[in-house]
C-alpha cells in the first residue's frame, strides 16, 4: 500500500474537486491525498450493460471523513482496468478514478484486492458510487461525507463466531433500527481465526448493505493474528483487507490510526503487543509516543479511544489466582488518558458489557475518562465466567447474549446506549463537558 501524500493548498483543491462534480468542467486530475490513481475530469454518465466481478464492496474510514473516503472491494479476476465512478446524488455527470489491484494469497486462496481513495469531497454531501470496467459495472451505492455537526455511529463488540449467522442478524437489525448511523466500528476480534478465509468471507458477507453504504472503522484484535493451527502471525489478512489511515506509524503502518468525524477525534489503538512482539518488536513504545502527540494536536471538542483489550483485569471463576485490578495495558495507557483529557474509552475482548463510569488516577472519580467494555456481537460467549469488578457500575443481564451500542455525538454531549439484539436498551451513558 502506498503512503498518502498531503499536498498544500488543500482547501483550494477541495473546492476545485467539488466544482468538478457540479460544473462538469475539466479542472484536470486533482488529488490532495494520492494513491497511484488518476482521477479524470467530470464526464457524462456511461452506459452500463453488464455486471462486474466485485465482492465485499466496503467503505473504510479516512483520517478526515468530511473530505475523503476509501472504497475497497475484492474480485477473483485481476480487474486491473476497474474504476470507481462517483457523483453527487442527482447529478448527471460523474468523476472516475483508476484504482489499485493487488493480488493477495492467504489460506491457499488468491483474490484481488482493490482500493481507491476518493478525495476533495464536499462535507455533509450525499454521493453515490459504483465500480465500472468498460460497459460493465455494479449498481450505485450510497455514500455520505461527514460534516462538523452531530452524528450517530454503531459500535459492535467482538464479532468472532462459530457461525456468523447471529452476527449478520445483529448487525443488520442494528442498521435497520439506526438508518441515520453514519459509520460503524468493530471493536476487534472481527473473526475467530485471522487466517481462515471462510470466516472473513462470512464476516463481510454478513455486512452487505451496511459496509458498502457507511464506512467501517475497524479495530485490530488478537484473533486477527491467529493462524489456522492457532499459533500467532502478523495480521496479514486484516492489514490487506482494511486500508485504514496510514497516519500512525512508520514501523506498524495501519496497526493503529486516528480519524476525525464531526467534532470528535477518534484514536484507534492496537493492544496486540504480546502477539506481535516475537515478529516485530516495539509496538508499545512507538504507540505510546504517537498517541500523546496525536491527542495533543487535535482541536476537536471530544476525544474517544477505541482499543480491543481492556485496561482492567477481571477475576474469573476458572482461575482463582487471577485478581481484579488494573491490567498492564491500563498501567501503560490510563495515565496518558487522564493527562490528555480523553472523554471516553471503549474496549472489548472479554465478551461482556460493563460500564465502569469515570476513572482517574486508577480509581473511580467524578472526572476523568469514562470506561465501557462493549460486550460481544458474535456467538462466542463466556457465561458465568467473570467475577464482577469493584469498578463495575452496570452489567448486561446474565447470562449474556450478543449486543450492540450506538454513539451519538454533538456539541452538547456524547450519548452511548447499549442494546440487546431485540433492540431493548440495557444501559445509557451521557457525557457532558
Ligand atoms: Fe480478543
Amino acid at each position: 500500500m502506498k503512503k498518502n501524500i498531503y499536498i498544500s493548498r488543500r482547501n483550494f483543491i477541495r473546492l476545485c474537486g467539488g466544482a468538478l462534480l457540479f460544473l462538469g468542467t475539466g479542472c484536470g486530475s486533482l488529488s490532495s491525498e494520492t494513491d497511484p490513481v488518476v482521477k479524470t475530469a467530470s464526464h457524462a454518465l456511461r452506459g452500463i450493460t453488464g455486471d462486474i466481478d466485485a465482492k465485499y464492496i466496503r467503505q473504510i474510514i479516512t483520517a478526515d471523513a468530511a473530505v475523503s473516503r476509501r472504497i475497497m472491494w475484492q474480485s477473483d479476476e485481476t480487474e486491473k482496468d476497474a474504476e470507481i465512478e462517483y457523483r453527487s446524488v442527482g447529478s448527471n455527470s460523474s468523476v472516475s478514478l483508476k484504482t489499485t489491484s493487488e493480488s493477495f494469497t492467504d489460506d491457499g486462496i488468491t483474490c484481488y484486492l482493490h482500493s481507491a481513495l476518493l478525495t476533495d469531497l464536499i462535507p455533509g454531501q450525499d454521493y453515490e458510487y459504483r465500480i465500472v470496467s468498460g460497459n460493465s459495472g455494479t449498481p450505485w451505492h450510497a455514500m455520505h461525507s461527514a460534516n462538523d455537526g452531530a452524528f450517530k455511529a454503531l459500535i459492535f463488540p467482538d464479532s468472532q463466531s462459530n457461525s456468523y449467522d447471529g452476527w449478520q442478524e445483529l448487525a443488520q437489525n442494528a442498521a435497520k433500527r439506526n438508518p441515520d448511523a453514519q459509520f460503524f466500528v468493530n471493536m476487534g476480534d472481527l473473526v475467530d481465526n485471522g487466517e481462515d478465509h471462510t470466516q472473513w468471507n462470512a464476516w463481510m458477507g454478513a455486512l452487505e448493505g451496511i459496509m458498502d453504504r457507511i464506512p467501517l472503522a475497524p479495530v485490530m484484535g488478537n484473533h486477527e493474528t491467529y493462524t489456522l493451527d492457532w499459533k500467532v502471525r502478523l495480521p496479514q489478512a486484516y492489514l490487506h483487507s482494511f486500508d485504514v489511515p496510514d497516519n500512525g506509524s512508520d514501523d506498524f503502518a495501519r496497526y493503529y490510526y486516528s480519524f476525525d468525524y464531526g467534532d470528535v477525534h477518534f484514536m484507534v489503538l492496537n493492544t496486540q503487543f504480546d502477539e506481535t512482539n516475537d515478529f516485530k518488536p516495539g509496538l508499545l513504545d512507538e504507540e505510546l509516543s504517537w498517541f500523546k502527540a496525536d491527542a495533543e494536536k487535535s482541536t476537536k471538542k471530544w476525544k474517544i479511544v477505541l482499543m480491543h483489550k481492556d485496561v482492567l483485569t477481571y477475576a474469573n471463576h476458572r482461575s482463582p489466582d487471577r485478581k481484579a485490578g488494573i491490567g498492564d495495558i491500563g498501567q501503560d495507557f490510563m495515565p496518558g488518558f487522564d493527562a490528555l483529557g480523553i472523554d471516553l474509552v471503549l474496549t472489548a475482548h472479554l465478551h461482556t458489557y460493563r460500564n465502569r463510569g469515570q476513572l482517574y488516577d486508577f480509581r473511580p472519580a467524578s472526572h476523568g475518562p469514562f470506561y465501557i467494555i462493549t460486550g460481544v456481537a458474535g456467538d462466542v460467549r463466556y457465561p458465568g465466567l467473570w467475577v464482577d469488578h469493584p469498578f463495575d457500575k452496570k452489567i448486561a443481564p446474565q447470562p449474556e447474549t450478543d449486543n450492540y451500542l450506538t454513539l451519538e455525538a454533538s456539541e452538547a454531549h456524547l450519548l452511548i446506549r447499549c442494546f440487546l439484539p431485540d433492540g431493548s436498551e440495557i444501559d445509557a451513558v451521557e457525557i457532558k463537558k
